[in-house]
């Protein structure tokens, strides 16, 4: 069978698809969708010259059934590409980044702790936090939702990793996390930052290497605290680490212990805020849908506040959780993958050895071949019916096969349960006059903060008081 030909958008011969994705990112993904189930980016002399690889291209998957060849039916022909300098000094060998028979290892640690039954153990912190947050804003108050989410989702995962409150660490962690973001994107977009190593003192370098020392800092204390300590008592992440060995039977370095905390810190809060300021974005620009989900939770709830138990029977707030993900998923691409041999997909198109394959979540759930109408905010997409009907692998915010999210369930029952607790005090809603666009970063962020307004359920019209 012959393989089909990949066309693709005109780019320039020197520097490839990078102006382009540069200028608009997540534009040009879409645009992408004219050019086929797999669309060729070349990636231009320079960095053809720098890999020492003729041809050297992007490919972008736009048919589900490609995205589960390569995430699953044949991930062992494929890795992780390199990613920006910046990323790598976070991350470490944490298991975001490492490959093979470690990464195994490393998953098989985590899976339990992140299982179903146990992350529910979590439920009644992450609620306790949700109303303490919502019972301290007055009726009429502006706040920035971005913010107060990620400092609550924050607050949620200290407790996770080291069983203790987060205190005013949390302000350098945030601060170091938007430096770290702005670096990151640098990197991505521009070919000379991706070179410049993080030695040299530019100024976001240097902001960069402080506060993630600073954050390093704070880790390795609590790490050596619980050296010392007894370690009777404790559930959190740090002791399932230090309980931990490696291959060889060891137990693991600082170093490792370390890496691993780094990565679940970032990975398990910022993403999370990130959905859940959409979600309220969303809601406030959608009375219906908020008076139907405002409906449920009063119906499943009454007066009390929610519990693990009421999740499965929070049905409308899980299908506006699905929806609020698949059109702002906070993980728009997955990291790019390289593939070791040649590889033919299911869609007929035969990948080069070295191929860097492009699977955006971002692209894929604005398709209008698997979501009709793919910028309009439908929740009823996500009934029970309509999930049956739905391409495989056409919805993929946690990614897929053995890289899918290992926080999957546990940012699920933290969406879920902050969303359940706080749409049942307050009701927010987004100052006029703001455009709030996406942006590709580290995560799908908003170009600017959003503004709302809270209002507190039983009050009347909100009376703007900012503080
Ligand atoms: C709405 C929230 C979240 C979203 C949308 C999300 C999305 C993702 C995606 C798409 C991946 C796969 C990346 C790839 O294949 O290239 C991933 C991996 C991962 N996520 Fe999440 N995540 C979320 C929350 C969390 C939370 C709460 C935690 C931990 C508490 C977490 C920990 C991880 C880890 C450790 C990995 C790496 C897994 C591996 O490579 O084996 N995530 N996440």
């Amino acid at each position: 069978m012959s393989a089909p030909t990949l066309s693709g958008p005109l780019v320039s011969r020197w520097w490839g698809c990078f102006p382009e994705l540069r200028r608009d990112t997540l534009g040009f993904l879409l645009r992408c969708h004219a050019y086929g189930d797999v669309v060729k980016l070349p990636m231009g002399l320079v960095v053809e010259l720098l890999l020492r690889q003729r041809d050297a291209a992007m490919y972008v998957l736009n048919h589900p059934a490609d995205v589960r060849h390569v995430l699953v039916t044949n991930q062992d022909n494929y890795r992780k590409a390199p990613v920006a300098p910046a990323e790598s000094r976070i991350f470490g060998q944490g298991v975001l980044h490492t490959e093979g028979e470690i990464h195994h290892r490393q998953r098989r640690l985590f899976l339990p702790f992140f299982h179903g039954n146990h992350v529910t153990t979590y439920a009644d912190l992450i609620v306790g936090k949700a109303d303490d947050l919502a019972a301290q804003w007055q009726d009429g108050t502006t706040i920035d939702i971005g913010q107060a989410m990620a400092h609550l989702t924050l607050a949620v995962i200290w407790r996770l990793l080291f069983g203790r409150e987060v205190g005013s660490e949390a302000t350098t962690i945030r601060e170091t996390i938007a430096v770290g973001q702005s670096l990151i994107k640098l990197q991505y977009d521009s070919l000379l930052a991706s070179l410049t190593p993080l030695w040299v003192p530019t100024k976001l370098h240097r902001q960069f290497t402080r506060g993630f020392r600073s954050i390093e800092t704070m880790i390795r204390r609590l790490i050596d605290e619980r050296r010392t300590a007894t370690r009777q008592g404790h559930e959190d992440m740090l002791s399932l680490l230090f309980a931990a060995t490696d291959a060889a039977g060891r137990p693991l370095s600082d170093e490792e212990i370390r890496d691993e905390l780094m990565t679940f810190l970032l990975a398990g809060h910022e993403t999370t805020a990130n959905a859940l300021a959409w979600t309220w974005l969303l809601l406030s620009q959608h009375q219906s849908v908020r008076e139907r989900l405002t409906q449920e939770v009063t119906e499943v709830l009454g007066n009390r506040l929610p519990t693990a138990a009421d999740v499965p029977r929070l049905r409308y707030t899980k299908m506006v959780w699905d929806e609020s993900l698949r059109l702002y998923p906070p993980a728009w691409s997955l990291h790019t993958r390289v593939n070791h041999g040649e590889d033919r997909l299911p869609s007929g198109v035969v990948l080069p050895p070295g191929a860097w394959v492009f699977i955006s979540p971002w692209s894929l759930h604005r398709n209008a071949r698997w979501f009709p109408h793919p910028n309009r905010f439908d929740p009823e997409r996500f009934s029970e019916e309509s999930n049956r009907t739905r391409p495989p692998f056409s919805y993929i915010p946690f990614g897929a096969g053995g890289r899918r999210c290992l926080g999957e369930s546990f940012a699920e029952l933290e969406g879920l349960l902050i969303l359940a607790t706080m749409a049942s005090t307050i009701r927010l809603r987004s100052i006029e006059g703001q455009t709030i666009q996406p942006e590709a970063g580290m995560t799908l962020r908003q170009n600017v903060p959003i503004r709302m307004t809270v209002q507190r359920v039983g009050s009347s019209e909100p009376h703007p008081a900012a503080v």
